[in-house]
């Protein structure tokens, strides 16, 4: 691949700036899942172990460019410093003369988190005047940010044409091997999962894999516009209009591999679960919405998923978030577990449902990113591994 990995630096004494996705929920001051901050952890501790000290620098939210209270990385630094059971150094700012001083009393195994990089308009835009910066404070630069890979930005990209010694960590590294059990030769039968709530968001995902499954089960928000493609009445289910065609265009190329749903459950309003009722995809009412799959399907699903070699999911059947429209996601997970198969979860949506069903350990793999492995899986370049090249 070219690229040089953790376990080729030897990090005594160097000043190692990593480039994590500590993008996590917070609440009230506290950071609410900690998954990928312990997903980054492996690295931290090898370079603190072996003699480095770290400059850590993140993105939190969508802050555009300046900052904003909301989304300072101080709940973050607590919660790492307990993680690590060592003190977090947490400066207010991304660069300047206080950054600078901090950067280089710096002893080995000292930790400094650098604030929310997106609080600098230049990381968006991945301006080389911030690149340059950032790459003067350390030796060597690992990314280990694998949920942003798929961004072109300045502590991701820029940052690599500013710093010789470079390379990936260990996190990055779990996630390529793993999604490219999907990608390059999977074991057949290979299937794939597709769910959430719009077809557009899958079209990428869809061409790029269709030649590699065997069947690509669809459920979600997005199975509407496909039925509506096929011609039937969908009520007021969510449809993408302006993809029907799209949707067309899916099912002639793709009708022998994309199997739709037979039943759906449906209700008056979103808000009206008493409403919910199990219908065939021919019988929607003008004025029921789709919600999840329907039981018929769970079965058909379920028996191809038993045979499968491969599975990847990638999108909840139904609004899993809400109790009495999960039925088919929670389903659909537990015959992925049941199945002897590799068994990868794309990331986001996908993750939190195999999390709120109890399938954190059970699966080959779960992504940590949600964009990232969706553009990954889709065969897109990623930004933040060319750059390491
Ligand atoms: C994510 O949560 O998917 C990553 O942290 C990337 O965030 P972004 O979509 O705001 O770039």
């Amino acid at each position: 691949m070219g690229i040089k990995f953790i376990d080729d630096f030897d990090f005594k004494g160097k000043k190692v700036l990593l480039r994590v996705d500590f993008n996590v929920p917070i609440s009230k001051g506290r950071v609410t899942d900690d998954i990928r901050i312990k997903a980054a952890l492996k690295s931290i501790n090898k370079i603190l172990e072996t003699g480095g000290s770290l400059i850590i620098m993140s993105h939190l939210g969508r802050p555009k460019g300046k900052p904003d209270p909301e989304y300072k990385l101080d709940p973050v630094a607590e919660r790492l410093s307990y993680l690590i059971n060592k003190p977090v150094k947490k400066l207010d700012e991304i660069t300047g003369p206080s950054v600078r001083k901090s950067v280089s009393e710096m002893k080995p195994g000292d930790v400094v988190l650098l604030e929310n990089i997106r609080f600098h308009p230049g990381e968006t835009s991945n301006d080389p005047e911030l690149a340059k910066e950032l790459a003067s404070y350390g030796d060597i630069y690992i990314d280990d940010a694998f949920g942003a890979t798929h961004r072109a930005h300045a502590s991701i990209s820029g940052i690599c044409s500013f710093i010789k010694e470079k390379g990936m960590g260990y996190l990055i590294k779990k996630e390529l091997d793993n999604l490219s059990k999907v990608t390059d030769n999977p074991a057949l039968p290979f299937i794939t999962i597709l769910g959430g709530a719009k077809v557009s968001g899958k079209i990428d995902l869809i061409n790029f894999i269709s030649n590699k499954v065997d069947l690509m089960l669809i459920g979600g928000g997005m199975m509407f516009t496909f039925l509506k493609a096929k011609g039937y009445e969908i009520g007021k289910s969510l449809l993408e209009e302006d993809k029907l065609d799209l949707a067309k265009e899916l099912l002639e190329n793709y009708g022998n591999k994309l199997i739709l749903p037979v039943d759906a459950r449906i209700v008056d309003g979103i808000d009206k679960p008493e409403t919910l009722r199990i219908v065939k995809v021919d019988e929607i009412p003008p004025d029921a919405i789709g919600i999840d799959i329907g039981p018929e399907t769970e079965e058909k699903f379920s028996a191809k998923i038993l045979k499968a070699k491969t599975v990847l999911f990638n999108g909840p059947m139904g609004i899993f978030e809400e109790e009495p429209y999960s039925k088919g996601t929670q389903k659909v997970l537990e015959s992925i577990a049941s199945a002897k198969c590799i068994s990868i979860v794309g990331g986001g949506d996908s993750a939190a449902a195999a999390s709120k069903f109890g399938f954190d350990e059970v699966f080959t793999h779960i992504s940590t990113g949600g964009g990232a492995s969706l553009e990954f899986l889709s065969g897109k370049d990623m930004p933040g591994i060319e750059s390491l090249k």
